[in-house]
């Protein structure tokens, strides 16, 4: 049987950008960026993205396209040409992304929540209560809340999983390219209506002057750096078996090198939007409220579910900019989803012979009934855990471990070569030295510093 195919280019792109534009650059990047350095924090990143995002980018497609597989029948095909036994990489990276799939509906069903109730903001005055006490339960202890399936919490679950199953089910062009051709456009469409809205209120540019005003004297901080690769790989969703399986349907002749470089750019530029968006609506809150602007910024899910509410909740038209604002999240969030479930889906077809179909029901059945885990109102200790393991350690650690092998027991300068070859424009040497050299020593720096900090 002949392997799926994207239908276009665009298509491509799309689906890639789709995958790496997610809730990483909308309540991730902008924290970041804030904690470390603010505009110089700009600096740093761009050289991460540079010497590890676009070289990581270019090998997972070169890859993909090369030996046409998910990621464990790439690995195994690598390694036989050098006598080792690499399939189990490749397993392991899927295991890391049904792990990711598994949690991150849960936020995806949060946000479908929070997009229905953000038509007439019932979440009330005190959000901070309304969405740890009521929505989520937490600290409700007893025998009928305690560890058991919430409905209000797992129907939306089910929502999430019933797209992303009808997407990946449907195949290749049928289901994933065509979702992302709505999703990613709309994606966009929705932001910059919410950044125009917004950055013309009151206080709105104090926020971006503290999102962007550069603290120079963090640029020499190695925090600041590791914060700057970390984010890169997450957002990039490279290591994961992902961008492998996707670029497993590129047709013959395609242009890795640019596809490469265009998916990194429109990532990395979106963040750079999602933190405007962010910050300004920070900015108007802190102003609103004469507070200062550092008691409002937060992070992750209070970000998301505690202070956009609040800010919502001061905003001209809520109804209207809430329900973008959220729909826009739960987009964002389920093209992710769909490149962690192909992921899986791919690997699984590879391996058992399953049709599509087959193989997207059996994983999504088998991920839908895991994740109600966290339909409960243990949930969100769960996810904070495994976020932390994942971010932290899973993560680097498989990136680093691809890195080596790939870099040191399989000859790097044969990837760049033929990614050249398939490229209208060639990339240099600088390649092969970011990925043998500058990559495994700045991953296994931050690694080590992380293990040292989660034993701590
Ligand atoms: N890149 C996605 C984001 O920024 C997250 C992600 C990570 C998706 C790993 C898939 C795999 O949110
Ligand atoms: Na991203």
């Amino acid at each position: 049987m002949q392997r799926e195919q994207w239908n276009s280019r665009t298509g491509f792109i799309l689906a890639a950008v789709g995958s790496a534009i997610g809730l990483g650059n909308i309540w991730r990047f902008p924290y970041m960026a804030y904690e470390n350095g603010g505009g110089a924090f700009l600096i740093p990143y761009l050289f991460a993205m540079v010497t590890a995002g676009i070289p990581f980018m270019i090998m997972e497609f070169t890859l993909g396209h090369k030996y046409r597989g998910a990621a464990p029948k790439v690995f195994a095909q690598l390694g036989q040409s050098t006598g080792l036994k690499l399939e189990w990489l490749g397993w392991f990276q899927v295991f890391i992304a049904a792990v990711i799939a598994i949690y991150y509906v849960a936020i995806i069903g949060w946000a479908i929540s929070f997009f229905s109730y953000s038509f007439s903001q019932s979440w009330g005055t005190d959000t901070n209560a309304f969405f740890f006490t009521e929505y989520l339960q937490l600290g409700d202890n007893s025998p009928t809340k305690l560890g058991s399936i919430q409905l209000h919490i797992a129907i939306p679950m089910a929502i999430a999983w019933a797209i992303t199953t009808l997407a990946v089910y449907s195949g290749v062009k049928g289901g994933i390219e065509r979702a992302s051709k709505i999703m990613m456009p709309l994606l966009f469409i929705m932001v910059l209506l919410l950044i125009g809205r917004i950055v013309f209120l009151p206080g709105a540019l104090d926020g971006l002057n503290y999102l962007f005003r550069p603290d120079f004297s963090m640029i020499l901080d190695a925090k600041v750096w590791s914060a700057a690769y970390g984010q890169i790989f997450f957002t990039l969703s490279v290591g994961f078996a992902i961008m492998l399986a996707y670029s497993s349907y590129l047709p013959e002749k395609s242009d890795i090198n640019n596809n490469a470089f265009m998916t990194v750019l429109i990532n990395c530029g979106f963040s750079i939007l999602g933190g405007i968006m962010i910050f300004a609506v920070l900015g108007y809150m802190a102003a609103e409220q004469a507070k200062p602007i550092t008691d409002v910024v937060s992070s992750g899910v209070g970000l998301a579910f505690v202070t956009i509410p609040a800010a919502i909740n001061l905003l001209p038209i809520p109804y209207i900019l809430g329900p973008v604002f959220f729909l826009a999240l739960v987009v964002a969030g389920i093209s992710s989803h769909i490149s962690i479930i192909e992921a899986v889906v791919s690997a699984v077809m590879d391996k058992l012979a399953l049709s599509r179909k087959k193989s997207a029901l059996l994983v999504c059945g088998f991920g839908f009934i895991a994740s109600m885990a966290f339909s409960s109102n243990g949930g969100l200790l769960l996810l904070d855990l495994i976020d932390y393991f994942i971010n932290n350690i899973a993560l680097l650690s498989s990136c680093l471990i691809e890195l080596i092998i790939l870099t040191w027991l399989v000859k790097i300068a044969d990837i760049r070569q033929y990614a050249n070859r398939c490229s209208e424009f060639a990339v240099g040497k600088w390649l092969e030295i970011c990925l043998r050299f500058l990559g495994p020593l700045m991953l296994a720096i931050i690694l080590v510093k992380n293990l040292i900090n989660t034993l701590k």
